[in-house]
């Protein structure tokens, strides 16, 4: 019989991966510590403040920040990729309109490479253009099926807009009001990028194996729509509609805490203090609440997020991104599941950077599993097999 041969080196499992450097990168650094979050080594704050999403993609993938003449490059390019072929929306109309809105952004961003008739290539700068070429659509896709799906026909591009506001114009049809397309546009800035978590690694690991760029972005998306990651905006707005005002917010807590139940938009792998993302998009949505006469919502957001950090004193618990993402989604009149596609619609710049900064210096990444179960085992009969596994 086999006998499992000794494992000479001490095996450490690394559960989750927590603290494992799979690469060196010049893309982002946190220190989850100090509330510091940087890209390409800006400041989030200054990115937020002076940048353009446009412009935080070319730094993201390029490494620089742009010149006149090559933001207008990048920004041509997406405006030129951004309509859909009559027959990709053909595709569009026919799936089921009750599908859920990242479904359709992996099927639909899987589905573009059938419409490149060259979607492998090995070259770094077509990879690269392939990948900005799908982050334009990406918007146009998510618009287009919310509109088939609420019985509207889909809207063009009107150019000359931002991608920010290109998106807010194509789910509605109307100019977005400038300081809408701002906040989406700081939105956009403050979701690009955030080093190597689960859907980065996830686009990486395709990466790796020189897959197509389609096969790479499809990884991330998938990756990003578990409520661990991606889909913790839409929970934790689902959880301030559900408290509905202020004076509950403290019962709320006390009962999920009691019940060991998550408080949706609260802790980060990474950060153990407040995450910088979420001082500034705590801003924007006051102001925007301000705007639109939202102020039983923000504030019981302020009271859950009050509350949360009382009974929670002590640990490294805060609140991350997605405690006010949501709510912010919201007040722009935003469908509660479009959240997570426009994550994806921003972090697709963070995606694109990593796996082409991988792939300069590439290695297929496989890692190991520590095999606990049985050796030579003789095959059964199918007749006399117990249906259980072996004891
Ligand atoms: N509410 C209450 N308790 C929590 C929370 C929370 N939101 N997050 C972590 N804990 C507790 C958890 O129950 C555990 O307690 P115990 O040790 O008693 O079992 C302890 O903290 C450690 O939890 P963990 O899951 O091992 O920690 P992690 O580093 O893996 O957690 C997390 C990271 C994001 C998965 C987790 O904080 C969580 O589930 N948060 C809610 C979902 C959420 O807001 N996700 C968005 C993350 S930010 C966006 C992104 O990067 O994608």
């Amino acid at each position: 019989m086999y006998k499992l041969s000794a494992i000479r080196e001490p095996v450490v499992i690394h559960k989750g991966l927590d603290n494992v450097y799979v690469k060196e990168s010049r893309i982002c650094y946190i220190d989850g510590e100090a509330s510091k979050l940087f890209y390409r080594g800006y400041s989030i704050e200054e990115l937020a403040s002076h940048s353009t999403f446009e412009e935080t993609t070319y730094l993201l993938i390029y490494g620089w920040l742009p010149t006149h003449s090559q933001l207008d490059q990048i920004t041509r390019q997406l405006e030129l990729h951004r309509t859909l072929e009559p027959q990709f929306l053909d595709l569009i109309r026919k799936f089921p309109a009750k599908s859920d809105p990242m479904d359709v952004l992996r099927t639909a961003v899987s589905a573009l490479a059938l419409y490149d008739p060259q979607p492998m290539t090995d070259d770094i700068t077509d990879k690269t253009d392939k990948a900005l070429a799908i982050l334009a659509k990406v918007p146009t896709i998510i618009a287009a099926f919310h509109r088939l799906r609420t019985g509207n026909n889909p809207i063009p591009p009107k150019g000359n807009l931002s991608h920010a506001a290109e998106f807010l114009y194509m789910l509605t049809g109307r100019d977005p009001d400038p300081y809408d397309a701002h906040v989406m546009d700081v939105a956009l800035i403050l979701h690009a990028e955030h080093e190597m978590n689960a859907s980065t690694f996830a686009c990486t690991v395709t990466a790796s194996t020189l897959a197509d760029m389609y096969s790479v972005l499809t990884s991330g998306i998938g990756t990003l729509r578990g409520p661990l990651h991606g889909g913790a905006n839409e929970a934790a707005l689902k959880t301030v509609l559900e408290v509905g005002n202020p004076g509950n917010a403290e019962s709320y807590v006390v009962d999920a805490l009691a019940h060991k139940r998550r408080i949706m938009g609260f802790g980060h792998r990474v950060y153990k203090t407040w995450d910088p993302r979420y001082l500034i998009l705590k801003k924007l949505a006051g102001e925007l609440a301000q705007k639109k006469n939202q102020a039983k919502l923000f504030d019981t957001a302020v009271a859950i997020e009050t509350s949360a950090r009382k009974h929670l004193e002590g640990t490294t618990i805060f609140p991350n991104v997605d405690s006010y993402s949501g709510i912010v989604f919201h007040m722009l009149g935003i469908e509660t599941d479009l959240f997570t596609p426009i994550f994806a619609m921003s972090r697709i710049s963070g995606w694109t950077a990593h796996a082409i900064e991988y792939l300069e210096a590439n290695r297929l990444i496989r890692p190991k599993a520590l095999y606990v179960g049985k050796l030579g085992l003789p095959y059964t009969p199918i007749e006399t097999r117990s249906g259980k596994a072996p004891e």
